[in-house]
């Protein structure tokens, strides 16, 4: 066992851990109680459990939670303090989610889009996310506005 800090959404948080490869996002759900991060395929493939690292877009299924250590981590719950964020506006204003469990990945991806100074198109071209739901019209409708 492990006792590791991470700094999640500007709060530190101390988490013991069996293992430093554990996956971070089972420590951003299941030890820190941030469940707005979700799991789809476990093999960096569907987007789901992106989050921002240091300013960088990292899926958290397959991010070991000891390299998470000393670096600023971002969830969807910390991304902006009341749903501010332009990026979640432009979801909200286009009605895109449907069931909804993918999209704390699609915006956390956008965002780190813009994070990179990145607009519109160029934001669409990056959201590489699985959505079940085939929402991506209004995705795309939405970082349109980016
Ligand atoms: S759960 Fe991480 S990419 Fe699918
Ligand atoms: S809104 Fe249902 S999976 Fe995307």
């Amino acid at each position: 066992m492990s006792q590791l800090t991470l700094n999640v959404n500007g709060q530190d948080h101390k988490v013991t851990v069996s293992d430093g490869g554990m996956p971070l996002l089972w420590v951003l759900r299941d030890l820190i109680g941030l469940t707005g991060t979700k799991y789809g395929c476990g093999i960096e493939v569907c987007g789901a459990c992106t989050v921002m690292i240091d300013n960088q877009r990292e899926h958290a299924c397959v991010f070991d939670v000891s390299s998470a250590v000393g670096k600023k981590i971002v969830t969807i719950e910390g991304l902006s303090p009341n749903g501010s964020h332009p990026a979640q506006i432009a979801w909200i204003e286009n009605q895109v989610p449907q069931c909804g469990y993918c999209q704390p990945g699609m915006i956390m991806c956008a965002a780190a889009a813009m994070k990179a100074g990145h607009h519109g198109a160029e934001i669409a071209s990056e959201l590489k996310n699985l959505c079940v739901c085939g929402t991506y019209p209004r995705i795309k409708q939405a970082v349109s506005k980016l």
